[in-house]
């Protein structure tokens, strides 16, 4: 898919984050590298540190689905650019490459494209 059409399916997907608290809605859609996506929303808890958020919960449906190797991400919010927190960037680096692309995009602003390298520089790995 082009990220145009990633970018649409995060802007469907945006009405299932369950954000009470922050009010801060979240999607995330990850594309696979047979060109299969998966979407995640941010899910909030009244104990504010469980919360979850959108990149992970795309991740982790994409991972119980059976994939493993992905092209890039699409993360959209209508309410200012989700660009990812550090636990996300960590877990999409057990995934991805230094290469991977992550666009973030919100209303009434450009998307930005970012690396994932650039991002998450000397990252951890076993
Ligand atoms: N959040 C995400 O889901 N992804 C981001 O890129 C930034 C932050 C969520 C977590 C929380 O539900 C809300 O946005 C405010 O931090």
């Amino acid at each position: 898919m082009t990220s145009n059409e990633l970018l649409y399916e995060a802007r469907t997907l945006v009405s299932r984050s369950y954000s009470p608290y922050s009010h801060f809605r979240v999607a995330a859609i990850l594309e696979d590298a047979d060109g299969n996506i998966y979407g995640g929303v941010n899910v909030e808890n009244s104990s504010y540190g469980m919360t979850m958020c959108a990149e992970r919960s795309a991740v982790f449906a994409a991972v119980a689905a059976g994939a493993r190797t992905f092209s890039r991400m699409v993360i959209y919010s209508p309410d200012g650019p989700p660009v990812p927190c550090g636990a996300c960037r960590q877990v999409l680096w057990e995934f991805c490459d230094s290469d991977f692309v992550i666009t973030v995009a919100s209303d009434g602003v450009p998307a930005r494209d970012f690396r994932l390298g650039d991002l998450l520089p000397e990252a951890f790995q076993l």
